[in-house]
């Protein structure tokens, strides 16, 4: 049980101080009443309530995928373009929400976002070896030698040993989807440059076994990751 402040101050709404205002001022409602009273204490599990019209459901944490657009950045505060965290409500930027791992400004597809600590952290592990799955566009032919290439290992500068893919697949003449563990800066476009091609487009397919085409999000689009979504993040 936690206090309707107390809620709301959980979820993003500001202060306590703020979230007490908007409480007695009648702004927030509990299965279509207002209650105005701040320290009304509610079971949270499944937990309904809306503010200003707005519902929401009571979350203790956010699991959350994007399909991220080109020309966005993922830092909290980008240099260039506007970052991620523009496209979500100002109450999941109140809960400190991250991206998990960053995409190129120019990388588009799924991004997986969160305000749960352990949980980024799990996940951006070197040692936690979740395949990712990326589909690039490639500004020179795709030939059985780039893709014997990026299977067997190329040298990038900066790097200790070869990097390679856990596999490669050409898709057309100009397009090949390769699955990579780690997640090195710019990987996939130093080993495609690496390769003597380069890369004109990437877009993020899968991180283990969850698939953006599964989840059907315009570009730009997100949605919140339920208990199976997120088990199908786990390695192996
Ligand atoms: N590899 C890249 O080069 N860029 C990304 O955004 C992701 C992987």
């Amino acid at each position: 049980m936690l206090t309707l402040e107390k809620i709301l101050q959980s979820q993003g709404f500001g202060s306590r101080k703020g979230c007490r205002a908007l409480i007695n001022g009648g702004y927030v409602t509990v299965g279509g009443q207002p209650v105005t009273d701040s320290s009304q204490p509610f079971d949270t599990t499944a937990f309904e309530f809306a503010v200003n019209g707005e519902a929401w459901l009571y979350r203790e944490k956010l699991y959350l995928a994007l399909n991220k657009p080109g020309d966005i950045e993922c830092s909290r505060k980008p240099s260039h373009h506007p970052s991620v965290l523009t496209l979500f409500p100002g109450q999941f930027m109140e809960r400190d929400l991250q991206p998990v791992g960053r995409l190129d400004h120019d990388t588009t597809g799924l991004l997986l976002l969160s305000d749960d600590g352990a949980f980024i952290h799990a996940q951006s592990s070197p040692k936690r070896h979740v395949p990712k799955l990326y589909r690039a566009t490639t500004a020179r032919p795709v030939t059985a030698a780039l893709v014997a290439a990026l299977k067997s290992g190329v040298q990038l500068i900066d790097e200790d040993e070869p990097l390679k893919a856990l596999s490669c697949t050409a898709l057309d003449e100009f397009r090949l989807e390769l699955i990579l563990e780690q997640g090195k800066y710019h990987q996939v476009k130093r080993m495609l440059a690496a390769a003597g091609n380069h890369c004109a487009a990437l877009e993020r397919v899968a991180i283990g076994r969850l698939r953006l085409d599964d989840l059907a999000l315009p570009p730009g689009g997100w949605t919140y990751l339920d208990e199976a979504k997120l088990t199908l993040l786990a390695p192996g």
